[in-house]
């Protein structure tokens, strides 16, 4: 039976975050990577990411137990595990296919920008619970011009079906472009706001989650692991909780 633990050394590398593949498999190459005190050029070679102690230029890698992934997901991709239509997940390769990872909240069919993707299931409860009002910011078009008491309405609350919205903030960038920062999630959450005040949304796009920004560079379909630095500010008031 195949060592299903064993990953490739620069698959185990690039998940950190701090390198691509291909340049994990650069530094392989130039002798830079040691498993358990011994040089590995083939960046094929299997390790256990548990047991083997991994170090690049010297410096010994912390494994992660989760993996976290930043996604810009473009129109008509479901942001769900599994769908009759294309998915989030279909949008990985394969070996990320396998991992349990899941979306981080969801987004509309049709509405496009960062989702977070991880299989760190604990994190993505605290992340998407109502209580910790954590941030999102969207990038909305609208087919009005949004006037200032349209958008005095929107941050105090506005009924939504029976339910009215937690108070937000809106920025107008033109006069039918706006930013919203929600500390809440409800179905078509944004898309209703706005049709509370008789305008329509023609393009919805997240540009923010917990801190986290969509990566400029990240073309519409691509996705790339978050790095070190971003897993810090994901995770920080969840490991914050449990400390206390
Ligand atoms: N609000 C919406 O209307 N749709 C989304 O996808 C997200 C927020």
């Amino acid at each position: 039976m195949p060592d299903v633990k064993k990953i490739r050394l620069d698959k185990l590398l690039s998940s950190t975050g701090s390198f691509s593949r291909s340049e994990a498999g650069k530094l392989c190459r130039a002798s830079k990577v040691t498993v358990n005190g011994l040089t590995v050029k083939d960046p094929d070679t299997k390790v256990d990411p548990e047991r083997d102690e991994v170090s690049v230029l010297g410096k010994i890698l912390e494994y992660r137990r989760y993996t976290y992934i930043m996604m810009n997901k473009p129109d008509g991709v479901v942001s769900a595990t599994e769908d009759g239509d294309l998915t989030v997940i279909d949008l990985l390769p394969e070996e990320l296919r396998r991992i349990g990872l899941f979306p981080c909240g969801r987004l509309d069919k049709n509405t496009h920008g960062l989702v977070i993707l991880t299989n760190h299931g604990d994190l993505a409860h605290f992340l998407l619970s109502p209580k910790h009002h954590v941030e999102k910011l969207y990038y909305a078009e609208t087919k009005f011009p949004v006037s200032d008491a349209d958008i005095s309405l929107l941050e105090s609350g506005i009924d939504i079906g029976g339910y009215i919205s937690a108070p937000c903030k809106v920025v107008r960038a033109e006069e039918k472009k706006l930013y919203i920062t929600l500390t809440e999630g409800k179905y078509h959450q944004i898309k209703l706001m706005l049709g509370g005040v008789h305008n329509q949304v023609t393009y919805l796009k997240r540009v923010s989650f917990a801190g986290i920004e969509l990566d400029k560079e990240l073309s519409e379909s691509s996705w790339r692991y978050l790095t070190a630095k971003e897993v810090e500010i994901l995770t920080q008031s969840f490991n914050l909780l449990k400390i206390k």
